[in-house]
């Protein structure tokens, strides 16, 4: 039964389900010989070492074979895994080599499906996915949004929903901490940034987890439904644009991207691209650390102790729960021209996948980097925001959510300790929990 959210203006009911995940289990019910098969033991693009968090040993054989490694049979075709701090950091630097243009496949494993006979492709083309100079000025429409001085205008309003959502928690009573403060948390947020209707504010999440579910992408089975979902969201996005359009200029991103003048050279598909980068970008990353910090902090009970004790070390605290949490695994690359990286062969259209979690746990790097230590020297380091051209453009407003929400469970002395079930997202590019369930107690 589908939950009806509610409407922008007149007649039109939004709706919030069914989930992609909902969707998947039920496709992989019906159709159990559909999983991948992946033969080679070092294809890390497979999902089931993620959901049961056996990941690490793999990269730590990898990346003590060296920073760069090639896998012939694969799901997704062949690729190059990079897999070393300093590697990835070198492929990023040269962004002209290395493309991450959608129009040579993209920024994820999956490449992007090719449309069915007949029918149209629907391309969402982002700036995250573009070259320069393209890039570059589509990226100078939303920066604005996030510099020092709009983080100080929102931190308030961050701090007071915040604070609300912790007050709202039940004392004593197991409940999920996904659902009721990550999700909420960040949905809040978006809605906040965008100006979008508050009612509405769930679509955001909805829309977010079918545009970057990428382990879905794969499936063409369920293409259409994903394509009719992404259309619904657009037809939203397109009158909130004639809305904002009229208003004239206001500190909201919709508003800014409009009235930008890099603007005029962007096409109403770039612009909806753009949008559904921002919501995605800014969702399941910052949701799924909101997740992590708990889940890292219980298994590491000496690390919360220490925050319990030394409120001081929060800032450093953030930046390492991003590093050990590392929520998005892989970006990609693709070679423009025929080259030479790290002693071995690329070709001019070779795939090479930037693994961020594997980076953030380099030994080189990082001492004891499978221990989360909120004391951590050089946590900055982390890559989990990417590095060069592309690097976050939403990173200080990810760590003013994370380092708010840390500061007031301090305040409220509240003490978050997993009681229940942990289930993670099975998935190759988000690195993440779909359920986390725990009890607050006081410290
Ligand atoms: C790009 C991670 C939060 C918007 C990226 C990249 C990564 C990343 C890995 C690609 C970097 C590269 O290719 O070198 C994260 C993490 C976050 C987070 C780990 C939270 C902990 C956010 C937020 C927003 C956002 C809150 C906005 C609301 C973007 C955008 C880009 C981007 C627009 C594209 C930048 C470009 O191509 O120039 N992010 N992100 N992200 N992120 Fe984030």
């Amino acid at each position: 039964m589908a939950t009806q959210a509610a409407d922008l203006s007149s007649g039109h009911r939004w709706t919030v389900s069914p989930t992609p995940h909902e969707v998947i289990t039920d496709y992989f019910t019906k159709n159990p010989d559909a999983r991948f098969e992946h033969p080679d033991p070092y294809d890390v693009s497979r999902s089931d070492i993620y959901a049961e968090h056996r990941w690490q040993p793999i990269f730590a054989e990898l990346r003590a074979k060296g920073p760069l490694h090639r896998v012939e049979k694969s799901p997704y075709g062949p690729y190059w895994s990079v897999v070393q701090h300093k590697a990835v950091q070198h492929v990023e630097s040269l962004p002209e080599l290395f493309s991450s243009s959608w129009q040579h496949g993209g920024i994820t494993i999956l490449d992007r499906p090719e449309p069915e006979d007949g029918q149209e492709a629907f391309e969402l083309p982002m700036f995250i996915a573009m070259d320069r100079p393209q890039h570059t000025g589509q990226r100078r429409t939303v920066a604005p949004a996030f510099t020092p001085t709009e983080m100080k205008r929102l931190e308030d309003s961050i701090r007071q929903r915040t604070g609300e959502v912790l007050e709202g928690l039940p004392h004593g009573t197991q409940f999920d901490w996904v659902q009721s403060v990550s999700i909420e948390l960040t949905t809040q947020m978006l809605a906040i940034l965008f100006d979008f209707p508050w009612e509405d504010r769930h679509l955001l999440t909805f829309w977010s987890d079918w545009a970057g579910d990428t382990e879905l992408a794969g499936i063409r089975d369920l293409d259409g439904t994903r394509r009719g979902i992404l259309y619904e969201m657009a037809a939203y996005f397109q009158q909130l644009w004639q809305q904002r359009a009229q208003l004239g200029e206001a500190p909201d991103l919709i508003s800014m991207m409009i009235h930008s003048p890099a603007m005029n050279k962007m096409s109403p598909q770039e612009f909806m691209g753009n949008l559904v980068l921002l919501i995605v970008g800014g969702n399941d990353t910052t949701r799924n650390t909101m997740s992590g910090i708990i889940h890292a902090f219980d298994r590491f009970p000496d690390q919360r102790k220490l925050f319990e004790e030394k409120p001081d070390l929060i800032p450093n605290a953030v930046q390492e729960c991003i590093r050990f949490q590392t929520p998005l695994k892989h970006m990609r690359r693709t070679a423009s021209e025929d080259t030479e990286l790290f002693g071995k062969h690329i070709k001019k259209g070779d795939k090479v996948i930037l693994w961020y979690n594997s980076a953030n746990r380099d030994e080189q790097v990082f001492d004891d980097a499978d221990r989360l230590d909120i004391e951590r020297e050089n946590a900055r380091r982390h890559l989990a925001f990417g590095y060069g051209i592309h690097r976050c453009v939403g990173a200080r407003l990810a760590e003013l959510q994370l380092r708010i929400l840390l500061e007031e469970i301090h305040a409220r002395r509240l003490r978050v300790e997993v009681t229940g079930e942990v289930e993670r997202v099975r998935a190759n590019f988000v690195e993440g929990f779909r359920k986390l369930e725990v009890t607050l107690s006081k410290f």
